[in-house]
C-alpha cells in the first residue's frame, strides 16, 4: 500500500502462499474469484493488513462492488488492476480508467484537477477521488457520488479542507458552505429544484461541466469575468437581456473592466434570494453594494460621475427614514432600477427628469411635474431646504404680521374712541 515500507509487506506476504496453497489451491482460479478470495473477506482482509485502517482499504464488498455499473457489466477486478497473474502478487499499477474513457480522460487532463500542480507536481484529483473505485454508478443514479443532489459533498471532501487545500495554494474553504445556504443551493437541497444549479453546471461547460473545470482566474473558464454573465444567463436569460441594455452592461460588452456583472452585485456562491435580509440588494444593504463601486474616487475620476452617493442618500429623507428601519422608503433600485440602469441623462432613464414624476409617483402618487427641479442626492436634508432658515423665514413672516396687525388694531381702536365713545372730544366746547 502507499507509504508502506517493504518490509512490512514481505512480512504480510508470508502467510499468502499458506493462504492460496491450502484453501484455495493453488492454480486455475478465475482472476474474479482469486481476488475476492483475499479482498472479498472482511476477516481475510483484517489478517493481511497490518492495521485496520488498512483493512478497511483491502476490504473490497463483493456485493456493492457487484451492484456498481462495472459489475453490473460483469468487469473482473483485472479489467482495472491490470498486470496482476500470480499470486503473491507484487505491487500493483494505478488504474487507468481514461483506457476506456479516453473522452473524460482528455478531459480531465487540460483541466485544473487533472493537470500537476505547479507547487505540488501532483495532480489535484484522480478519477476516483471524485467516483470512488469501486462504488461508480451513472450519475443520474442516486447513488452516484456524482449526482446533482450529492454532488457537492465529493468536491467538499477536498475544497472544505483548509489544510489540503492550503497545499495547493487555496485559502477559501468556505465556498461550499457558502452555497449550501445559497437560493441555489437551497433550491436544490430544500426546496427539491433539481434545475438549480450544482457546482459543475457554473464552473463546467453545458452538459458536460464536471471534467473541464479550469481556474476561474482563465478567460476560459464559465465563470471567469469574460464568460460568467452568458453562464448565469443559462438559466436567467431574461435578466441578462435587461442588463444588455444598461450603462453596466453595455460597457461590459465592451469589455470595460470596471462595470458589474452579476456577481458584484449577488455574490457568486452567497447569492440570496433578493427578498431575504441577507441579500447583498436588500433594502438594508443595497446602498453598500452599489456604493463599492460608486463612492470609489478613482472611479468617480475616470468616469467624472458625481461622488458621495452613499452620504448623499443616507442624508435624504429616504435615508434617514431608511437608517430608521423604514424599508419601504426609496433605495438605489427604486428610482435606477436594477438591471437596466441608464445615466440620468438617458431619455430611457427612469431618473430621466421626463421620468421622474412616474418613477416617484408609483411611491407617492398625485406627485406633481415639479418633482424634476427638486434634488434627490443631497447631503442632508437640512442642507436643502435648510430648516432653519426656512423656521427664521416664517418666525419673520408672522412677527411682520403680527406687528401690522398691532398697529392697525392700535390705529383701529384709537379712531373708534376718537369718533364712536367719546365724540365730544370732536368737539371741543367752547364756552
Ligand atoms: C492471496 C491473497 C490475495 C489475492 C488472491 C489478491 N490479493 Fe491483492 N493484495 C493482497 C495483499 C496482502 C495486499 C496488500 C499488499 C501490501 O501490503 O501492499 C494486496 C493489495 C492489493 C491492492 C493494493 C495495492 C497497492 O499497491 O495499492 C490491490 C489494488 C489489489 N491487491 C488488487 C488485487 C486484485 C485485483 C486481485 C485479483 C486479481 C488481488 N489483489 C488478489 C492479497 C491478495
Ligand atoms: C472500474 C475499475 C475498478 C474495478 C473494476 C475494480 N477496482 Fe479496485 N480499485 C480501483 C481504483 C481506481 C482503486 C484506487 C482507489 C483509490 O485511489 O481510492 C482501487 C483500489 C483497490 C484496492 C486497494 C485499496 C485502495 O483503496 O487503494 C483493492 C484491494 C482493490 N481495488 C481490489 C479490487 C477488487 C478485488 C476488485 C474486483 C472485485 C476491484 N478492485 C475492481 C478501480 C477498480
Ligand atoms: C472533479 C471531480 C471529477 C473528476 C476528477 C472526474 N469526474 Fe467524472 N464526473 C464527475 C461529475 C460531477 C460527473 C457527472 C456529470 C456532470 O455533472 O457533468 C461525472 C461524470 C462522468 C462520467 C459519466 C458521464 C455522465 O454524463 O454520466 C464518466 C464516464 C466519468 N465521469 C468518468 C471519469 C473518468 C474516467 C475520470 C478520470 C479521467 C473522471 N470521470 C474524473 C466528476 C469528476
Ligand atoms: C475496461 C474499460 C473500463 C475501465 C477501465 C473503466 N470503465 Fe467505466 N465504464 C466502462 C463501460 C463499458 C461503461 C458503460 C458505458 C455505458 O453503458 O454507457 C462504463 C461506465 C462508467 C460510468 C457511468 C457512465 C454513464 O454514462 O453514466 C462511470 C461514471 C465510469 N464508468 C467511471 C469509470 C471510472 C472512474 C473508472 C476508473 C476508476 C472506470 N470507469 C474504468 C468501461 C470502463
Ligand atoms: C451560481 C454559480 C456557481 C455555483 C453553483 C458554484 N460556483 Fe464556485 N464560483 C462561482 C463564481 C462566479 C466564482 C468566481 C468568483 C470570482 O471571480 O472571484 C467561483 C469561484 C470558485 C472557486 C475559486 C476560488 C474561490 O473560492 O473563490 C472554487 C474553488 C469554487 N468556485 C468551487 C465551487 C464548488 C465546490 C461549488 C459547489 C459546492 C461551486 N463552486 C458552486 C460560481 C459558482
Ligand atoms: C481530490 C481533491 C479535489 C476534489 C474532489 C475536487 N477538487 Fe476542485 N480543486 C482541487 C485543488 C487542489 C484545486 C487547486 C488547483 C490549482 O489551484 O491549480 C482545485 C481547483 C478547483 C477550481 C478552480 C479554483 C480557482 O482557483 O479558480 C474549481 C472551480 C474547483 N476546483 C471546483 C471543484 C468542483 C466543482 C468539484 C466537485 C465536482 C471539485 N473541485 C472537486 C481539489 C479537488
Ligand atoms: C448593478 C447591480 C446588479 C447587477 C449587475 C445584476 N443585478 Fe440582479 N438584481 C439587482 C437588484 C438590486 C435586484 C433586486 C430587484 C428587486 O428588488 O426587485 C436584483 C434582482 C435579481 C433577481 C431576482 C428578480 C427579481 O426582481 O426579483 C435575479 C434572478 C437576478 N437579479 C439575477 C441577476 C443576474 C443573472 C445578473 C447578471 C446578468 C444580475 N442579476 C445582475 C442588482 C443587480
Ligand atoms: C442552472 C440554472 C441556474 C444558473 C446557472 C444560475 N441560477 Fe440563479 N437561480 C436558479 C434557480 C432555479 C433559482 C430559484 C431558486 C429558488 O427560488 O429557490 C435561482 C435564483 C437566483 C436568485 C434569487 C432570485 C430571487 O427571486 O430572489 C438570484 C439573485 C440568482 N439566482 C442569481 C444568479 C447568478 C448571479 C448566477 C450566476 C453566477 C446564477 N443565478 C446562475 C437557477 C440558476
Ligand atoms: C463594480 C462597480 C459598480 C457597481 C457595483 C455598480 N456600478 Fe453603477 N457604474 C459603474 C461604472 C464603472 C459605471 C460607468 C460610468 C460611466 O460610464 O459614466 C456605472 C454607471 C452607473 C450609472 C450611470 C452613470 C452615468 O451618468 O453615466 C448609474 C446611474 C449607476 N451606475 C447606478 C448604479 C446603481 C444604482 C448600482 C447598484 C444597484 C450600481 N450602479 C452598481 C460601476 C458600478
Ligand atoms: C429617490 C430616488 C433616488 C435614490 C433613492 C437614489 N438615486 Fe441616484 N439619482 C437619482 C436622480 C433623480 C439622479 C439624477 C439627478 C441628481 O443627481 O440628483 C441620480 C443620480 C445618480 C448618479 C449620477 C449619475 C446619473 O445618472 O446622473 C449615480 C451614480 C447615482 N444616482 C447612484 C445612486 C446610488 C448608488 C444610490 C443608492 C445609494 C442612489 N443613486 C439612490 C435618484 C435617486
Ligand atoms: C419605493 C417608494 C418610494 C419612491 C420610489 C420614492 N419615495 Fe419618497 N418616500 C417614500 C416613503 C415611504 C417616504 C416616507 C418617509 C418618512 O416616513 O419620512 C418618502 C418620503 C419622501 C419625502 C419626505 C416628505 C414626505 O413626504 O414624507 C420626499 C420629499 C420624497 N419622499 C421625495 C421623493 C422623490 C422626489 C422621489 C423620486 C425621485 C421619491 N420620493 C421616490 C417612498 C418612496
Amino acid at each position: 500500500m502507499r507509504g508502506l515500507d517493504l518490509e512490512k509487506r514481505m512480512m504480510r506476504w508470508f502467510a499468502v502462499p499458506l493462504f492460496t496453497g491450502s484453501v484455495l489451491g493453488a492454480t486455475a482460479l478465475r482472476a474474479q474469484d482469486s481476488c475476492t478470495a483475499c479482498h472479498g473477506d472482511r476477516a481475510m482482509a483484517a489478517s493481511l493488513a497490518s492495521d485496520s485502517a488498512l483493512a478497511a482499504l483491502l476490504f473490497v464488498d463483493p456485493a456493492a462492488y457487484r451492484a456498481s455499473v462495472h459489475g453490473q457489466l460483469g468487469f473482473t477486478c483485472t479489467l482495472c488492476h491490470q498486470g496482476i497473474s500470480d499470486y503473491p502478487h507484487g505491487p500493483v499499477v494505478p488504474v487507468d480508467c481514461a483506457a476506456c474513457h479516453t473522452q473524460a480522460g482528455q478531459e480531465l487532463a487540460q483541466s485544473v484537477h487533472g493537470r500537476p500542480h505547479p507547487a505540488t507536481g501532483a495532480n489535484p484529483a484522480t478519477c476516483a477521488d471524485c467516483h470512488t473505485g469501486h462504488q461508480i454508478f451513472r450519475s443520474s443514479d442516486p447513488r452516484s457520488t456524482v449526482n446533482r443532489l450529492t454532488q457537492f459533498e465529493g468536491c467538499a471532501r477536498c475544497h472544505s479542507d483548509a489544510e489540503r487545500m492550503r497545499r495547493f495554494g487555496q485559502e477559501d474553504t468556505a465556498t461550499v458552505q457558502s452555497y449550501l445556504t445559497s437560493v441555489h443551493g437551497r433550491g436544490l437541497l430544500e426546496k427539491g429544484l433539481t434545475i438549480a444549479p450544482v457546482c459543475t453546471d457554473c464552473h463546467g461547460e453545458r452538459g458536460t461541466g464536471a471534467h473541464e473545470i479550469l481556474p476561474t482566474s482563465d478567460s476560459a473558464s464559465p465563470m471567469s469575468r469574460a464568460r460568467v454573465v452568458d453562464t448565469c444567463a443559462r438559466c436567467h436569460g431574461g435578466i441578462k437581456a435587461a442588463y444588455d441594455q444598461s450603462v453596466h452592461g453595455a460597457m461590459f460588452a465592451g469589455g470595460n473592466p470596471d462595470v458589474p456583472t452579476c456577481i458584484e452585485c449577488h455574490t457568486e456562491h452567497a447569492v440570496q434570494p433578493v427578498a431575504s435580509a441577507a441579500s447583498s440588494v436588500y433594502p438594508t444593504h443595497i446602498a453598500q453594494t452599489c456604493t463599492a463601486c460608486h463612492d470609489r474616487e478613482d472611479l468617480n475620476d475616470r468616469y467624472g460621475l458625481p461622488t458621495e452617493r452613499r452620504r448623499t442618500y443616507l442624508g435624504s429623507f429616504h435615508g434617514i427614514a431608511l437608517e430608521a428601519g423604514q424599508l419601504t422608503v426609496a433605495n438605489c433600485e427604486s428610482c435606477h432600477g436594477s438591471h437596466r440602469i441608464l445615466p440620468s441623462t438617458d431619455t430611457a432613464s427612469s431618473v430621466h427628469p421626463a421620468n421622474l414624476q412616474t418613477t416617484c409617483g408609483s411611491c407617492h402618487p398625485g406627485i406633481g411635474a415639479g418633482v424634476a427641479e427638486g434634488r434627490v442626492h443631497i447631503a442632508s436634508v437640512r442642507e436643502d431646504i435648510n430648516l432653519f432658515a426656512y423656521g427664521v423665514q416664517w418666525l419673520y413672516y408672522l412677527l411682520i404680521a403680527g406687528i401690522v396687525l398691532f398697529a392697525v388694531s392700535m390705529i383701529s381702536l384709537d379712531q373708534y374712541r376718537h369718533w364712536v365713545v367719546d365724540p365730544r372730544r370732536r368737539r371741543p366746547s367752547h364756552g
